[in-house]
């Protein structure tokens, strides 16, 4: 059910069970981060592998020392820049942090949300939050108390209300090796904005199927229907004649064509807006039934580069 009482929220974490929760980036799937009945609920309901670690969302940067330990002075840094707002850090663990959360491994992401909503919810918790986005694992994910509700029905009793996500895209991830800043997920805040602070980032660099961060995972935020992505969308809709074709455009309008709907991300060329309507347009074009999806490249740059992978994650290998 999709509600607006916080209480009621509450009530249901404090009991283990897993709320949806609203954030500035994608909904999120809840639970208590130090209870291992509650993430086992969530891995479940996603159909997510275990390999695949959570983001622990605190209320403020003050709850950090209890999450994680040997911060660095950037990550300091970076959190007094950006919190609260979609940048996740990934430090070294305290112990109180379940094995559960992390995949085993020693670091844990952590972010403080910027939304009114779950916000207030956190601070009227003493544990923290453990959320992967409210999607199964490798759908696109849900920017809309509606997109979660369509993938999970009763399945998950109270999703709480927060309205359509205001950034659209999930967390920047940043880690450290050592003092060296590294570039873990491109997401809803640019490398350049974090650049500004900390100087060149560093790319990972992980082996195939053994992601760092499994957001990175090639085939990922995927739409049913078969969807590319190309720099020329007008040459590649010659070759799918007499189908029914969906077009995710950056910036100008289509001309009007039987065959083809469109949606365009932005027609005043802004990157945030465009990156706040990329999944809810995603989602409104796979519900069409349309025989494929044909999505505009953005310029690879700021957000640019966010969508572009998110859209690329979205295509068919081959
Ligand atoms: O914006 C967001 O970050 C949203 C909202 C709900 O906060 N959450 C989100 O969670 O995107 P999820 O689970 O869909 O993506 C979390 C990403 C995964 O790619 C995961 O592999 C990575 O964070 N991650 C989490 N802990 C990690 C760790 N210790 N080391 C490396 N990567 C980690
Ligand atoms: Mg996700």
């Amino acid at each position: 059910m999709i509600i607006n009482d916080i209480s009621l929220a509450r009530k249901a974490l404090l009991n283990d069970d897993v709320v949806a929760i609203p954030t500035e980036t994608v909904y999120g799937l809840a639970g208590n981060a130090y209870s291992e009945k509650a993430i086992r609920k969530i891995f479940a309901l996603k159909n997510r592998p275990f390999y695949n670690p959570l983001i622990v969302h605190i209320a403020s940067v003050a709850q950090l020392p209890t999450i994680a330990k040997d911060i660095p002075a950037l990550a300091l840094q970076l959190a007094a820049t950006f919190w609260p707002g979609p940048l996740t850090l990934l430090l070294k663990k305290q112990q109180v942090i379940p094995d559960l959360v992390t995949a085993g491994k020693d670091t844990v992401a952590v972010r403080v949300p910027n939304h009114t909503v779950t916000q207030q919810l956190l601070r009227e918790l003493d544990f923290p939050l453990v959320a992967p986005s409210a999607n199964p694992f490798g759908s696109i994910s849900p920017t809309t108390s509606a997109h979660v509700f369509q993938y999970f029905n009763d399945a998950i009793p109270i999703i709480l209300e927060g309205g359509p996500c205001i950034k659209g895209v999930e967390s920047t991830i940043i880690g450290f090796e050592g003092d060296v800043p590294v570039l873990y997920r491109l997401g809803a805040i640019a490398t350049e904005a974090i650049e500004q602070i900390t100087g060149p980032l560093q790319k990972v660099t992980h082996a195939k199927n053994q992601p760092n961060a499994p957001g990175m995972l090639n085939r990922h935020y995927a739409p049913h229907t078969t969807t590319y992505l190309t720099d020329n969308v007008w040459q590649l809709v010659q070759q799918f004649p007499n189908q029914k074709i969906g077009l995710l455009l950056w910036k100008e309008k289509a001309h009007e064509q039987a065959n083809v709907y469109s949606i365009t991300l932005s027609s005043t060329a802004n990157m945030e807006e465009a990156a706040a309507n990329l999944y809810a347009s995603l989602h409104q074009l796979d519900d069409m039934h349309l025989d494929v999806i044909i999505a505009e490249r953005l310029p690879d740059s700021d957000l640019g580069k966010t969508i572009n992978d998110r859209l690329q994650r979205a295509t068919q290998q081959w």
